[in-house]
């Protein structure tokens, strides 16, 4: 997690109701890697927004550039074209009103989970009396009261995950990017972090972009889903998920207008695999072939 904050003073856009979140606007970003020869187009005049308060879900073939475009908004990486907005203002370096949490675990295992949460407000000099309240409360919610003491080996990856949260939350940003941050835990604990991640946002909305392979964990938690292309990305099509909240995930799953999403979504998916494939990517072909086993499953 990022520890600079560099703002670009550049305004435009139109004017944001705040009270619901930040809105991010992507306008036609390019991002080329490298330069000459070695020129490498990731990301190709891509346009989204993510609405203020919303879960926007990034899903699309392994290697698209999914993580190019989350880092692009977190401020990681320039645009070499385009603009990025938040409310209406370019976005310059990372701060801390964009915080990404990344399927690593970043937590620094010097510290205990406790210390973990409050580096980001001790780093910014925030009044340590309020923090520590504010950390303790965060640590009930994540449910890892007992391990406040524990150093981060001594978490399971679950736990980690939400101590993630929790580190990433007190400093409450504007806008919360997930990096898929429930790849490589086992199949119970990463449905029950989706439900644990999905009652927090219904606690408290905020503007999150979450980006996924799991089409199921994308359904489930999205507002709105981001179909991606292969690389070069950009977005190839915008489903909305209108199902009610709170959701009940065995609900969702067998859910109608969830399937209709899905079929929707993995047709797309599908194809953009297959464009990859072409392209003589082995990541893409083995994508491929687990949505074909699934899907022949169904
Ligand atoms: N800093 C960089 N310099 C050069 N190329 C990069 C850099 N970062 C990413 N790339 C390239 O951009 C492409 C897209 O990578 P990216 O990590 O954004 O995709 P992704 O969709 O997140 O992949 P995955 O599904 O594996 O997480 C890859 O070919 C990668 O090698
Ligand atoms: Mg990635």
């Amino acid at each position: 997690m990022s520890t600079s904050y560099a703002e670009t003073p550049e305004t435009e856009g139109a004017p944001v109701d705040k009270s619901a979140g930040s809105k991010v606007e992507l306008q036609a970003v390019t991002k080329i890697y490298g330069d000459g020869p070695l020129a490498k187009l990731v990301v190709d005049e891509c346009s989204a927004v993510l609405e203020p308060g919303k879960v926007t879900v990034m899903v699309g073939p392994s290697g698209c550039g999914k993580s190019s475009v989350a880092f692009l908004i977190a401020g990681y990486e320039r645009a070499t074209k385009g603009k990025i907005l938040l409310d209406g203002k370019g976005v310059g370096g990372p701060s801390w009103d964009r915080l990404v949490v990344f399927q690593e675990s970043a937590l620094l295992p010097w510290l205990t989970t406790y210390e973990n949460i409050m580096f980001g407000p001790k780093a910014r000099g925030f009044d340590k009396k309020q923090m520590k309240q504010r950390a303790e409360e965060l640590l009930e919610r994540v449910g890892l009261r007992e391990f406040r003491d524990k150093y981060p080996t001594q978490l399971s990856g679950g736990m980690q995950r939400r101590a993630e949260l929790a580190r990433a939350l007190i400093n409450d940003p504007k806008v919360m990017i997930l990096d898929e941050p429930f790849r490589g835990l086992d199949h119970m604990t990463r449905g029950l972090m989706q439900e644990y991640f999905s009652s927090l946002l219904e606690e408290t909305p905020r503007t999150t972009l979450f980006i996924t392979t799991d089409i199921d964990e994308a359904i489930y938690l999205a507002d709105r889903l981001l179909i991606m292309t292969c690389i070069p990305t950009k977005v190839r099509a915008v489903i909305e998920v209108d199902l009610p909240r709170p959701r009940g995930r065995e609900e969702v799953l067998t859910d109608p207008r969830a399937n209709k999403v899905k079929e929707q979504a993995l047709e797309l998916l599908h194809e953009e695999a297959l464009k990859a494939f072409a392209g003589g990517s082995k990541a893409a072909a083995d994508f491929v072939d687990a949505y074909m086993k699934r899907r022949g499953g169904e």
